[in-house]
């Protein structure tokens, strides 16, 4: 058996999210087709002795707030494996952005933690386990496009999205996504939704269907609590991005360009005004 594995959690995008209504238990019910990045985080995940530990550097959330920490803890009280596991964490993606960063995490320390011990978990219990630990961590275990529904357990695959060239550029400023729910709860408004938009076009391998249907039903909410990213929204469509729309529940926006040269162009200019940027590509 390996003493250590190492594995890729990439980002998250949601090309599409549509929020159907807020449900009993507080949640809210979503239809998002969303999609992995290049733009990763690594793990590796090796044996020791005994207990948990997660390194990576000043800035690691403290364990009970650190979905690595809680991914392996929801295997052990699952399958009752007793060995230690330390997990070295290299973190690319930014945190509380909007691009599922810390779920990526989990997701990954899951399956790679289910494969180091031979626990033998199948895709389906790791599902079980990932939904426990946030919305977006079902995706994230399965990547590629994918049709999300319900609270984010609700997968069906769909046909690749076409490769696309993405800045992702925020304010530096943090946004915790239980209050843009809430504000969106306040402002009640429903709009029809663009993800069968979106489906269609992937089913048809529409490029142009694509990029029209791209959106985000979050985004007037952010952009009313949050100034600063509608001011960014605008300099990006003014600087030549294709399309711009917010990443989950913000602060980042991902502005499509047409290519990796217009990308750094756009990058460089955002960041001479002093926004942080990330040039990736959707992964195919
Ligand atoms: O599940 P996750 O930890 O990502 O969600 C953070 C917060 O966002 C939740 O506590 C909830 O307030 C809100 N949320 C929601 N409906 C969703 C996902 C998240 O209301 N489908």
């Amino acid at each position: 058996m390996p003493e250590s594995i190492t594995v890729w959690a990439p980002a998250k995008l949601n090309l599409t999210l549509d929020v159907l209504g807020r449900r009993p238990d507080g949640y809210h019910e979503l239809l998002s087709v969303m999609q992995t990045l290049e733009l990763a985080d690594r793990l590796e995940l090796s044996l020791i002795p005994e207990g948990t530990e997660v390194l990576g550097g000043p800035n690691l959330p403290r364990p009970e707030d650190n979905l690595v920490y809680r991914a392996i803890e929801v295997l052990r009280e699952k399958t009752g494996f007793r060995g230690g596991l330390r997990v070295h964490l290299e973190k690319h993606i930014p945190v509380a952005a909007g691009l599922g960063g810390g779920s990526a995490d989990a997701a990954a320390a899951l399956s790679a933690a289910n494969l180091l011990l031979g626990l033998g978990l199948t895709p389906h219990q790791l599902v079980g386990l990932a939904v426990r630990l946030g919305s977006d961590v079902p995706f994230c275990l399965v990547g590629g496009t994918v049709l999300v529904g319900g609270r984010g357990e609700k997968l069906s695959l769909l046909p690749s999205a076409p490769s696309m060239w993405l800045v992702l550029a925020r304010p530096a400023l943090e946004l915790s996504t239980a209050k843009v729910y809430q504000a969106w709860d306040q402002l009640g408004e429903l709009r029809p939704p663009s993800t069968y938009r979106l489906v269609a076009a992937l089913h048809q391998g529409w490029s142009e269907g694509v990029v029209a249907a791209l959106s985000n039903q979050l985004e007037p909410v952010t952009l009313r609590l949050c100034p600063k990213v509608a001011a960014l929204k605008e300099k990006l469509l003014t600087w030549g991005a294709g399309k711009v729309w917010l990443c989950g529940s913000g602060p980042t926006l991902a502005a499509l360009v047409d290519s990796r040269a217009q990308g750094e162009e756009l990058a460089d200019r955002a960041r001479a005004e002093g926004y942080q940027t990330w040039l990736t590509r959707t992964r195919v």
